[in-house]
Parts: structure tokens; C-alpha cells; sequence
């Protein structure tokens, strides 16, 4: 069987795919709960590729002063900024300390998510709220601040094509239906349509929006379905492709879609998913 061809290794893309030269020189990136998990890969790929970074966080262990370490041994510059994203004053100051820091913003990555499970039946508002104010108004809040900047700063050539760009971290629950999810997975389903309908206003002002889906990526928001080998056993049945991601697998889109690589890509969700959203079960049944 094929699955037992790969059982036990994986091969992986080779890292240097996150470095394609310098793509993002002089660009400026601001990556929301970016200290750990798929935030953490997409700002070091970002960095990796020329961008100077933000490193937005809540609750920090000494990750961002590695991370900016690590940055600034690349060439690049970083700065860490604690805000909680669901918070309008929060983020606002939060664009400030950047655009003081950096003079500017031209990629947006809008990563920090949260999960808070419970079956609908036991699932409280503050459950319900606590998911749509970071994934969905966090988004929201943060994409208004940089699209204000892109559009007063406009395009400059030598750094992009585009005026700016902002990447959503959407999911594939973004389309799939998660039971004992319904808080996260509405988040994922208004990213969708927050992302188009601000891709459509913006797209005149040359402003591209996209969103990433990622399917199960190995990060500590999902370590439950992946840390045990019965649990990725489990998992893997969802995974056409047969291993279970890593952030690193979403900072390789994240580089691109930021890039000038993607000028002609607006207004679409990219999924980063092993195939999670081709319905698996129908592999075998139907
Ligand atoms: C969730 C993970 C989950 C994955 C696939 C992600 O958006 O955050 O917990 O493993 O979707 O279901």
C-alpha cells in the first residue's frame, strides 16, 4: 500500500525554499502572534527573504529576543510589540511603536488565532467571544490600520509593485465544518469573506489580500492531535498527502504571496493542506 511506502519517512521540502535570494529587501512586515507556531516560521522566512520584522505578541518566555537575535543575524532588522489584536487601542498603538520603528509597513500578515473547543451545547460566550475578537475582529482591526498606510504611502517601485499586501491566516475550517469548533470555525469562515471584500475595495489601490489555509501544521494549538503516534495515525487519515505540516510549509507561501512573485494574486485563499479539503473519505468510499 502506498501509505506503508511513507510510513515512516516523510521527505520534506528543502529549507532553502524559504530563502529565494533577497525577494522582500526593503520591505517592512508586521506578523500578528508571531512568537510561536505558523506566526514564528512566517516571520524568520520573512526575515530570511530581506524583510525588516514586527514581532507582535501576547504573552512572551524570551521568544522574541531569540527570534530578533536570530533575525538580526540574517541582516535583517526586528523589533518585539505586545498587543492584544482583538483590542482597537491596542492595536493602534501597536502600528505606532511600528511605523515609528520602521517609517512604514508593506506586509501585513495577519497569523495570531486562537482556539477555545467545547461542544455547542457547553460552549460559553466568553468561549465564543474570546475566538471572534483575536481571528476575526483582530483581523479586522489590524488590516484596517495597514490598509490607512498603504493607501497614504501609495506604491513605491523600488521596493514593490504593490502598495502593500496583507496575508490572512485563514484554515481549512474556513470551508470545512469542525464539530466542537463552531467559535473557530465561524472565525475561519468570516476571514474568508473579510479578506475577499477588502481585496475587492482595495485592489484599485494596488493592495493584494490573500488568505493561507492551513491544514493540521504541527504547532502547539493542535499538539493534541499529533504529539502521540496513535493521534497522527488518526490525523493522517485526513492527509491525502500522508504527513502531518510543519510552520515552516506555510512560511514558504507566506514568502511568496508577500513577494512580487504573487503581483497578479489577489483576493484568494491558498490551501497549505497535504490535500485536507479534497474530502479524503471519498478516496475509499462514494
Ligand atoms: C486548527 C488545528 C487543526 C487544523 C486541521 C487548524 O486551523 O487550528 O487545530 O488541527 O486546522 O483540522
Amino acid at each position: 500500500m502506498v501509505r506503508e511506502i511513507y510510513k515512516n519517512h516523510y521527505p520534506k521540502p528543502h529549507m532553502p525554499c524559504v530563502e529565494p535570494g533577497k525577494i522582500l529587501k526593503g520591505q517592512k512586515a508586521l506578523v500578528t502572534g508571531a512568537n510561536s507556531g505558523i506566526g514564528k516560521a512566517v516571520a524568520l522566512g520573512l526575515a530570511k527573504a530581506g524583510a525588516s520584522v514586527a514581532i507582535n505578541y501576547v504573552v512572551d518566555d524570551g521568544t522574541v529576543d531569540r527570534m530578533i537575535k536570530e533575525i538580526k543575524s540574517h541582516g535583517s532588522d526586528a523589533i518585539g510589540i505586545k498587543a492584544d489584536v482583538s483590542k482597537e487601542d491596542e492595536v493602534k498603538a501597536m502600528y505606532e511603536t511600528m511605523l515609528k520603528a520602521f517609517g512604514t509597513i508593506d506586509i501585513l500578515v495577519n497569523n495570531a488565532g486562537i482556539q477555545r473547543d467545547a461542544p455547542l451545547d457547553q460552549m460559553t460566550l466568553a468561549q465564543w467571544e474570546a475566538v471572534i475578537g483575536v481571528n476575526l475582529t483582530g483581523q479586522f482591526l489590524c488590516a484596517r490600520e495597514a490598509v490607512k498606510e498603504f493607501k497614504r504611502r501609495g506604491v513605491v517601485p523600488e521596493v514593490s509593485c504593490a502598495a502593500g499586501k496583507i496575508i490572512c491566516m485563514s484554515s481549512v475550517h474556513e470551508v470545512i465544518p469542525w464539530a466542537g469548533h463552531v467559535n473557530y470555525a465561524s472565525s475561519k469562515g468570516g476571514v474568508m469573506l473579510l479578506m475577499k471584500s477588502i481585496a475587492q475595495e482595495v485592489a484599485p489601490f494596488r493592495i493584494r489580500v490573500n488568505s493561507i489555509g492551513p491544514g493540521a501544521i504541527k504547532t502547539p494549538i493542535n499538539h493534541s492531535a499529533w504529539a502521540t503516534p496513535e493521534a497522527e495515525k488518526e490525523l493522517l487519515t485526513l492527509i491525502p498527502y500522508q504527513r502531518v505540516g510543519e510552520p515552516e510549509d506555510i512560511a514558504r507561501v507566506a514568502v511568496w504571496l508577500a513577494s512580487d512573485y504573487a503581483d497578479y494574486v489577489t483576493g484568494t485563499t491558498i490551501f497549505a493542506d497535504g490535500g485536507m479539503t479534497l474530502y479524503p473519505g471519498f478516496a475509499t468510499g462514494g
